[in-house]
């Protein structure tokens, strides 16, 4: 049978020549009935979100202006973190944290998933951006999807469209990003509102700088730009070129002297990035504004400071949790509209809600598995990794720096993680290796951000063990070499911060969420060197009465102990730590070993 030829894939919108090679081979390939070239206007967000109501994928809000309910299919709703590979050429060059195949091996496997697998489904190619399309190199990317999901998504999240395509030119680099729902429709096949496979492969070539993903919608496994191409082919081209890519958020704050500093905090999946963004500060004076809430890239500028910028251009907020008391800034986001919200539940007249939302559910709901749901149902009406997807220029604090290209100077860097135990609210690196070591060994309570166990405690270096492009002993000696390499005094200080730690009952000791800026201040009090700190064996923290805790509505038994550092709960962390070091072998830094060492000399 002679192949006919497929619309769209003659008179393409671009003289491009490897873009355009490579959208015909994958055509060639995966079938679709049709190539569509995203323009990212308001009329195609029209046809698609139109297209997707009318095959059930989502649901007009009649509460929020061109918004859109959305549940997926419920094997499909977080990162899968054990079909995640990276597919460097030498296997060393994976590391001990990520899963591995050969490129060759990997390719063939893939590439007879791919074949015919859109069949029935119209293949979208999505020009790309990751941060301002007016930096010096911008950071290209194509998509290539049979998911109209992706193709509105990718709007909100990425600056996307003609334009992208028109500043790419005829032979700009790109990272290809190919992704397929795997799921092709046979003729007189009817769809399902969320097709997916059962089969998924969320694949990166470091060294081509490519990305392959199969068999899943959800986010992080198909909103390539985000975490595979922002996170983890980025981190290798950061590697290479002497930057860091990084999962952080970034937020300017300002004090009642009107003084500005910028900070960046890396937190695992869930664990609080969005919020701190966002944060609307309980202490008078003090003002935040965001810059991201997610990934930050972040070079050193001329003059010797190092400079963050947020790639992305939406949210992609865990739902669950975010209502007016605890994020009325995300709220106010997603107050006006063009968003799309996935897994949470439906509300009766037409609006979404979520576990935390409001303190009192409404009396009926939709739930994200599509059922009845009342106050009285046994499980949760949203999912807990339900998502708001929705533009950042939305943000009613949106720091106008934003859209620099250069980014902004960074004064702080904060790890953290969700630690039910040993943790201290804060704790300052004594110097930049002490913080390469407290990143190195950060430790977090897994989430339902990835599919598995949620509760267990594991290392989650510098918050990216599931976003490392490369071997992780390599990126801390990156982290080691970066400081050596630079002025020390212009580096950022790191702080290793809990606002997870637990009372006997189980409660959280720490309020959290706008009180965390009680110790932001704390923070930028210790930069200017006025606020107290008392040594302990793990790093500074707040002397007694150096944390401002006033107004608030805590014992200062239950501050002591937010502020604890437990001798014997540290030492149960040596042979972990010590355990979890081992796996890197010759990779590790020494300075990481000399870091153990001090540690355990002062817990002795
Ligand atoms: P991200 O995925 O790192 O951006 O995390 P989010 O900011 O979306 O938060 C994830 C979950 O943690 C949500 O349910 C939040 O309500 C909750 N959370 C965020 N900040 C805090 C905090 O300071 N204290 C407590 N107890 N929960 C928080
Ligand atoms: P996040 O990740 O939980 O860090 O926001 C998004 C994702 O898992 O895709
Ligand atoms: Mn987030």
């Amino acid at each position: 049978m002679t192949q006919l030829a497929t619309p769209g894939l003659e008179n393409a919108p671009t003289t491009h020549a490897r873009l355009l090679a490579w959208v015909r081979e994958m055509a060639e390939l995966t079938q679709p009935d049709q190539v569509v070239w995203v323009d990212g206007t308001d009329e195609e967000w029209e046809r698609l979100t139109q297209q997707l109501v009318e095959a059930g994928t989502f649901t007009r809000l009649e509460k929020k202006p061109n918004s859109f309910w959305c549940a997926s299919d419920p094997s499909d709703v977080a990162r899968v973190e054990d079909r995640t590979f990276i597919c460097s050429v030498d296997e060393a060059d994976a590391g001990p944290t990520n899963n591995w195949m050969a490129p060759d091996e990997m390719k063939s496997i893939m590439t007879e998933l791919y074949r015919g697998s859109m069949r029935g489904r119209t293949m979208y190619v999505i020009p790309f951006c990751m941060g301002p399309v007016e930096a010096e190199n911008p950071m290209f990317g194509v998509e290539l999807t049979d998911s109209e999901y992706v193709v509105v998504s990718m709007r909100v999240m990425a600056r996307i469209g003609s334009r992208i395509l028109e500043a790419m030119g005829t032979d700009r680099p790109f990272v290809p990003a190919m992704h397929s729902l795997g799921a092709p429709l046979e003729e007189g096949q009817e769809d399902v509102p969320w097709p997916c496979s059962q089969t998924k492969y969320i694949v990166h070539f470091p060294e081509e700088r490519a990305i392959w993903s199969y068999g899943s919608g959800y986010g992080g496994n198909a909103l390539l730009g985000k975490k595979c191409y922002s996170l983890r082919i980025a981190s290798a081209m950061a590697r290479d070129e002497g930057w860091l890519a990084e999962h952080m958020l970034i937020l300017k704050l300002t004090s009642p002297q009107q003084k500005t500093y910028y900070i960046a905090a890396a937190f695992p999946s869930a664990c609080g990035k969005t919020n701190l963004a966002m944060l609307e500060p309980t202490i008078p004076g003090w003002k935040v504004e965001t810059l991201g809430d997610d990934i930050a890239w972040m070079r050193f500028g001329e003059d010797g400071r190092l400079y963050a910028l947020n790639p992305e251009y939406g949210l992609f907020g865990v739902a669950p949790g975010t209502g007016w008391d605890t994020n009325p800034n995300a709220m106010r986001t997603i107050d006006k509209g063009n968003s799309v919200f996935t897994n949470v539940a439906l509300t009766d007249d037409g609006d979404i809600w979520w576990e935390g939302m409001t303190e009192e559910p409404p009396a009926h709901l939709t739930s994200w598995k599509k059922q009845d749901w009342t106050p009285d149902s046994d499980e949760p009406s949203s999912h807990p990794n339900s998502r708001f997807c929705t533009p950042i220029t939305q943000c009613p604090i949106l720091a106008p720096e934003y859209e620099d290209p250069k980014g902004v100077p960074i004064s702080a860097i904060l790890f953290g993680g969700r630690r039910k135990t040993t943790i201290p609210l804060v704790t300052e690196a004594r110097d930049w290796n002490h913080g390469v070591f407290l990143g190195a060994t950060l430790s977090s309570e897994t989430t339902a951000a990835a599919t598995g166990a949620v509760g267990v405690v594991r290392r989650d270096p510098f918050a990216m063990l599931p976003f490392i492009g490369y071997n992780a002993g390599d990126y801390f000696r990156h982290w080691v070499e970066t400081g050596k390499a630079h002025d020390a005094t212009k580096l950022p200080r790191i702080f290793y911060v809990n606002w997870f730690r637990r009372d006997e009952d189980g409660g959280f000791l720490w309020p959290g969420f706008g009180e965390n800026s009680r110790v932001l201040k704390w923070v930028v009090e210790r930069l200017e060197g006025t606020a107290a700190a008392e040594e302990t064996p793990v790093g500074h923290v707040p002397a007694a009465d150096s944390l401002d805790v006033s107004g608030l509505d805590m014992t200062q038994d239950r501050v002591r102990k937010a502020l604890a550092v437990d001798k014997d709960e540290w030492r149960a962390e040596v042979p972990q730590i010590t355990e979890w070091f081992e796996k890197f072998g010759d990779k590790l830094p020494s300075t990481m070993w000399d870091e153990l060492e001090i540690l355990k000399s002062r817990l002795a």
